[in-house]
């Protein structure tokens, strides 16, 4: 079964956001099968954000996001990395639909409250960096059906 990396970001612990953005995976039907609460090393960020090294945002992203505690997640379901994706809306919220999770609570770039994997191939290598095997819960949910 497909999984995908969600992170809510320092501005979106900072808003109080936390619990809405569980509220929005959950109520789409996807499955939690990991999420901690803790401040990033900038060794993690660096990381995490590598492909993105060389960017002008880099240093000041990588500082932001390692400023405050993060809230990452492992969220699990048919299609859950582009799903994720479309219920983040675009990385700059001004180009965010409303209905999505940046269009209805962001409007700074630098300020855009989540993080998704944007492939699988990236969910696998950012749910590998940020969680540890034995801090994954494969669990049946018991009102779970075979629905195709
Ligand atoms: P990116 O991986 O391109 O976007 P996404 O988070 O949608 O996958 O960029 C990572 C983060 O870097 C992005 O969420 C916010 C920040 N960022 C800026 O601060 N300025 C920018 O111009 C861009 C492209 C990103």
């Amino acid at each position: 079964m497909e999984r995908t990396f969600v992170m809510v970001k320092p501005d979106g612990v900072a808003r109080g956001l936390v619990a809405k953005i569980i509220k929005r995976f959950e109520q789409r039907g996807y499955k939690l099968v990991g999420m901690k609460f803790m401040k990033a090393s900038e060794d993690l960020l660096k990381q995490h954000y590598g492909d993105l090294a060389g960017k002008p945002f880099f240093n000041g992203l990588v500082e932001f996001i390692g400023s405050g505690p993060v809230v990452p997640m492992v969220w699990e379901g048919k299609d859950v990395v582009k799903q994720g994706r479309q219920m983040m809306g675009e990385t700059n919220p001004l180009a965010s639909k409303p209905g999505s999770i940046r269009g209805d609570f962001s409007i700074d770039i630098g300020r855009n409250i989540i993080h998704g994997s944007d492939s699988v191939e990236s969910a696998k290598k950012e749910i590998n960096l940020w969680f540890k095997e034995d801090e994954l819960v494969s669990w049946t949910c018991p009102l779970e059906k075979s629905v195709y």
